[in-house]
């Protein structure tokens, strides 16, 4: 790549240490769109003939053949897929050795990872699209469901179970709102600056955002090979899912334990005990419990990798990409895992009911009724206490009757719940229309 300049090899062991060939794989086929869109704006700019183009399209077409059926051969100078996508295609066509008029490998990387980032964020929205219709439809079948609700894990006040999940629905409605936002920010086209400085060709920027589907253009060249904020948004995105799964798994952990007995775990759901013969375990749960420990390594990671890096390029950023990709993997798998059990978990009805007419739910139903008759809230507030103090509670009315008072915007009152969870349905089919139209196809 750069023989020209030097006469000796790198040392073996140093080339190893600085391969990042089988992290940056996942690049490849972002990194052969990239190619056939740069092509076309050398091609714009006059720079490549359009046979040269045809040659190098064909043979970067057949460069993602090899490596979609696993029959492309590695080289050992192949230090990153960038370099080997370049090398083989000049195996193939003479015309391969003009393509890299114009461009680095720092322009060509960030280019990859925000195409890579536009469809991770796609594929979030679409999982999460998928988890927020399966809670609508549990939340719409158990909207009326009386069960308590806790603060501090005590017993507090009555709320429906269709208003508990679609309590779990609305945190990961703005976190898909959170990676619509990521791809936003990961939709801008770097390639044009080259290592830094933008290139002295009359290189067609417009030509190659149009291919790759870009809305805009990166509009400083040092800072569009130095940016990894997109990658930032993104993995924080993976953070907060993250978080919201862990709290989604520690109540089925808690629910499905004998003290609560709210949920039956299903067997498609469940784990034993290679011990214990009579266990059911929610090892899912736990996992899901378990998985932002994970995501927060990565953003503070890459955190680490870009805070005080000198402008421009520099190679720590290589190093941003295997905390992207596991932050990623990690939170899709967990959405589609999440997903499959709330599909499968069976509520227990008469558990939830009998622990939702505890009267003691319904202290603060007394003080109200106290507060409309006119007493200020502090004193009616302190009478309840009294009687809840002597075992002389006695409720105004029931859990149901208290859950069809509950009837403010947000509230879980029954007819409420099933319209919110309709609506939940709703939008949970809009992102995932959304995430089916984006990102646009790439041309090849
Ligand atoms: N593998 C490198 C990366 O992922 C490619 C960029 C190398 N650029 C350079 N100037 N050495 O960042």
């Amino acid at each position: 790549m750069w023989g020209g300049r030097f006469s000796r090899r790198m040392l073996p062991e140093l080339e190893r240490f600085s391969a990042s060939l089988e992290v940056d794989f996942e690049l490849y086929p972002f990194d052969i769109a990239g190619s056939v869109a740069h092509a076309r704006g050398l091609t714009a700019a006059g720079i490549i003939t359009p046979a040269q183009l045809k040659a190098i399209e064909r043979g970067l077409r057949r460069v993602k053949r090899e490596l979609d059926e696993g029959t492309f051969e590695f080289a050992s100078t192949d230090e990153d897929i960038h370099t080997a996508v370049e090398r083989r295609l000049t195996e193939l066509t003479p015309a391969g050795a003009a393509l890299h008029a114009g461009r680095s490998r720092n322009d060509q990387v960030v280019t990859d990872l925000r195409l890579y980032c536009r469809l991770a964020s796609a594929t979030a929205v679409d999982a999460i699209g998928s988890l927020v219709e399966t809670l609508s439809d549990a939340a719409t079948k158990h909207a009326a469901w009386p069960m308590p609700g806790y603060t501090h894990l005590q017993r507090a006040q009555p709320v429906t179970l269709g208003h508990h999940l679609l309590a779990h629905a609305e945190p990961l409605l703005r976190d898909a709102e959170r990676f619509r936002s990521a791809y936003a920010s990961a939709d801008e086209l770097p390639l044009g600056s080259g290592a830094l400085a933008a290139t002295t060709l009359p290189l067609k920027r417009e030509v190659i955002a149009k291919a790759l589907g870009f809305s805009r253009l990166s509009l400083n060249s040092i800072d569009a090979v130095a940016d990894r904020d997109f990658a930032l948004d993104l993995v924080y995105s993976c953070l907060s899912a993250a978080i919201h799964l862990s709290r989604m798994g520690e109540d089925v952990v808690l629910w499905a334990s004998s003290e609560f007995g709210f949920v039956r775990l299903a067997d498609e759901i469940a784990t034993g005990s290679s011990l214990m013969p009579q266990k059911k375990n929610p090892d899912i749960a736990e996992l899901l419990r378990a998985r932002p420990g994970r995501a927060l390594g990565s953003l503070s990671a890459l955190a680490m990798i870009l805070k005080g890096l000198p402008l421009a390029y520099d190679r720590d950023l290589q190093e941003d990409k295997a905390a992207l990709f596991a932050a990623v993997d990690d939170v899709i798998e967990a959405l589609r895992a999440a997903a499959l059990l709330v599909r499968h978990l069976e509520f227990d009805q008469k558990r939830l009911a009998e622990a939702a007419a505890d009267p003691a739910l319904l202290a603060t139903d007394a003080a109200e009724e106290l507060v409309r008759a006119g007493v200020p809230f502090r004193k009616a507030h302190e009478a309840v206490g009294r009687q809840v103090r002597a075992g002389k509670l006695a409720p105004p009315w029931d859990a149901k009757q208290s859950l069809s008072r509950r009837n403010l915007p947000g509230a879980p009152q029954p007819r409420r719940v099933l319209a919110r969870a309709k609506a939940a349905g709703r939008q949970a089919a809009a992102l995932r229309s959304w995430a089916k139209a984006h990102p646009p196809p790439l041309s090849l």
